[in-house]
């Protein structure tokens, strides 16, 4: 199957409709993702990336059906990580001489993973690879962003940015076009991709856009290697991510609580009730980071100006599920965010300074010592509880 893109260039990848999780079990893909792949057929033929592993042979059968293999001029590899390299072994058993054109530390990465010494050939931003009919492809390195290795090619004349993971996001759609999907779906599935990807490296997205814009390259289309292809105002993504990049936030207050015996869970509905009698405004939403998936909870942080976080005290500290969310949080970078904690216990009641000390070293500010409650809340507790969250309103923010 390919997918005519423009002009001389097709998209040649993989639509994997069933997968459910991406990076081991790190990254949820409600739903699904693809892997693409693009040729580019002028005087030379040039393959930009492959597809994940699992589909190696799959892949390759069904290129060879668009070109002899051994017609292939050059490969490209905007980056080494396995969902987009992971054919490299199966395509290179046919054409092991191909030259392979990508970043200094794309080298180190491939041969990391494939311990193969193919026919590498480093490039660095700027550097220009002619490929006939008065066409080239331009490198511009992207490190960081989110590999050291990252980076994007440009198509003189058809103005195409390759651009590898960035602007991309895990959606499977057979239409594979910004203008053709459901917007709300696709944008969804952005903002969920750069928050979970992309928010630790936002001072650098910031400054590879400025630099990719002052080349002053036209783009007609934006060609990533996951979900759609942005030939509809492409730059619109591009804007996106430069309000994302800068801690990002919108009118919403959000609380993630665990819950053991319904106690916690009494407190951050009333919590809540006391935020929204103050502020009928702000876009509130609770969840149970027990019965929530991981990924979409941290979507609501990066979009939230405050979290509160709850967790009865089990043990000596929080429940795992908590643990585990302030995990994410801590590696993701948040910054300019607010948050408090609270919690039920029994008798010693570390659940608080437990989460208070965890979300102080993730860089949020915390807007007080937060609230417990011994035991299940009584009258006197809810009370206290929607208290609280008022003058979270009246005097915290
Ligand atoms: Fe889609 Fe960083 O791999």
């Amino acid at each position: 199957m390919n997918i005519h893109v423009k002009n001389n260039v097709a998209w040649v990848g993989k639509i994997d409709w069933e997968l459910q999780k991406f990076h081991g079990n790190e990254y949820s893909t409600h739903r699904g993702s693809t892997y693409n792949s693009y040729l580019i057929k002028e005087e030379k033929n040039v393959l930009i990336d492959t597809v994940w592993k699992p589909y190696a042979k799959e892949y390759v059968e069904n290129l060879k059906k668009e070109i002899d293999l051994n017609k292939i001029d050059f490969m490209v590899v905007n980056h080494a990580e396995i969902d987009h390299s992971g054919s490299l072994p199966e395509l290179m058993s046919y054409i092991p001489d191909t030259p392979i054109y990508c970043t200094e530390y794309g080298i180190k990465t491939i041969k990391g993973h494939y311990h193969q010494n193919w026919n590498f050939h480093p490039v660095k931003t700027g550097d220009v690879l002619d490929i006939g009919n008065g066409k080239a492809l331009v490198f511009v390195e992207m490190k960081m962003l989110h590999w050291p290795d990252s980076m994007a090619s440009y198509l003189t004349g058809d103005n195409i940015l390759f651009s590898n993971d960035a602007f991309g996001q895990h959606y499977a759609t057979g239409y594979m076009f910004n203008d053709l999907v459901d917007q709300s779906e696709l944008f969804a599935e952005c903002i969920k991709y750069y928050a979970n990807i992309l928010t630790p490296f936002s001072p650098l997205v910031e400054k590879k856009i400025h630099e990719i814009l002052a080349l002053n390259l036209p783009i007609d289309i934006i060609a990533t290697s996951h979900g759609v292809i942005w030939r509809d105002n492409p730059t619109q993504i591009v804007e996106k991510y430069l309000t994302w990049s800068r801690n990002y936030q919108e009118n919403q207050i959000t609380i993630l609580y665990d819950t053991m015996w319904n106690g916690t869970k009494v407190m951050a509905e009333n919590i809540a009730l006391g935020i929204k009698k103050e502020d009928s405004m702000v876009n509130l939403k609770l969840f149970n980071i027990s019965k929530t998936d991981k990924n979409d909870i941290i979507t609501e942080v990066f979009k939230s100006k405050l979290i509160l976080v709850g967790s009865p005290t089990i043990g000596k500290g929080i429940t795992s599920a908590t643990a585990g969310i302030l995990e994410e949080i801590e590696g993701l970078k948040f910054k300019n965010k607010k948050a408090c904690a609270f919690g039920c216990y029994g008798w010693s009641g570390e659940s608080l300074s437990k989460i208070n000390t965890l979300l102080e070293k993730s860089g949020f500010t915390l807007i007080n010592e937060g609230i417990k409650c011994l035991w299940n809340p009584d009258n006197k507790s809810i009370e206290n509880c929607k208290k609280f969250g008022a003058e979270i309103i009246t005097s915290a923010l």
